[in-house]
């Protein structure tokens, strides 16, 4: 038998840069450190300055270079600098995963406001449309075969009580990645998307410990998972490593679901604590 040799260009990562928004903690983090070890130079966006710097020190532990910049991702001004800033700092894009997202945002949609509308919008979705328009055009420009890697979630697939703004929101996401990567496969981008399902990050685990209601419907959501637990992070950085290398070079426009099994149940645990609206105080009925 000759000798086994794993193929260097397998993942064809090695000195890559690579955006992660949001990676000071939970998810992102999980992407960032993924990213690398699979050979990725890594450029943190954070509001939370030393999470990010926390992350990036790790990726510096790794051999790899990282910087922490500062960026509100749902102001575009903002998400401009930023994406210029990483090709100044790092030399270049070639990666980006805009994880940004709160999938603790939840209520009744019976009691949303207007306003609490938007800022689920602004955060999880629009934030989304900035970063990739940033991304892109600092790709094309550059002439960059890029590969743009959105975070939705599996509410953005099944639906749930208390999550209506958040999983239309992060369906939007799913969708958008569609259509955006139609419009960028003419300029060698490709667009992906990865649907976690519930994740152990620090805020979960805060959640968990905590006691509270919301602690009840994570350890059911652990429990009614096919694999019996939460994702870890690492898992799925795992599927931003896969779009983000050569092993997906003929995937455009489609998400990958890393959920333990939990999107093909009927299992799933109503999210959150169940809540009476608060616009049906003066009426009977429901639950
Ligand atoms: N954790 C889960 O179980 C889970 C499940 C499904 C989907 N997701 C998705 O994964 C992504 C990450 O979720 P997470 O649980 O790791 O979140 P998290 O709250 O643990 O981490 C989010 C990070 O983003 C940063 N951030 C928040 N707002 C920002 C902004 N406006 N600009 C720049 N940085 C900002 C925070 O400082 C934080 O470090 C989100 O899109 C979320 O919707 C998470």
């Amino acid at each position: 038998m000759g000798e086994f040799r794993i193929a260097r260009d397998l993942l064809g990562l090695e000195d890559a840069v690579a955006l992660v928004t949001g990676g000071g903690s939970g998810v992102g983090r999980g992407h960032g450190l993924r990213l690398a070890q699979a050979g990725c130079h890594v450029a943190i966006a954070e509001l939370n300055v030393e999470a990010g710097e926390r992350t990036a020190q790790e990726i510096r532990g790794l051999g790899r270079k990282a910087v922490c910049l500062r960026a509100d991702v749902r102001r575009n001004c903002e998400v401009k600098a930023l994406v210029a800033a990483v090709v100044s700092e790092l030399g270049g894009l070639d990666v980006a995963v805009n994880n940004v997202g709160n999938p603790l945002s939840i209520g009744p949609f019976l009691d949303y406001t207007e306003e609490q509308w938007d800022a689920v919008f602004a955060l999880d979705i629009k934030s989304t449309l900035f970063c990739c328009q940033a991304e892109a055009i600092a790709m094309i420009e550059r002439g960059v075969p890029g590969r743009i890697i959105n975070v939705s979630s599996s509410s953005g697939i099944v639906g749930a009580p208390s999550v209506s703004a958040y999983g239309a929101a992060k369906a939007g996401v799913i969708h958008l990645t569609k259509s955006m990567a139609l419009e960028l496969a003419p300029y060698g981008i490709r667009v992906n998307c990865i649907v976690p399902g519930t994740h152990m990050t620090e805020s979960i685990r805060a959640t968990l410990e905590s006691g509270g209601p919301q602690a009840d419907f994570l350890r059911a959501a652990a429990k009614a998972t096919p694999m019996g637990r939460l994702g870890d992070p690492l898992e799925t950085g795992g599927v931003a490593v896969f779009l983000a290398s050569n092993l997906s070079s003929y995937m455009t426009g489609h998400s990958v679901i890393s959920d333990g099994g939990i999107t093909h149940t009927t299992n799933r645990p109503p999210v959150g604590a169940p809540v009476r609206p608060k616009a049906l105080a003066h009426v009977g009925g429901g639950n």
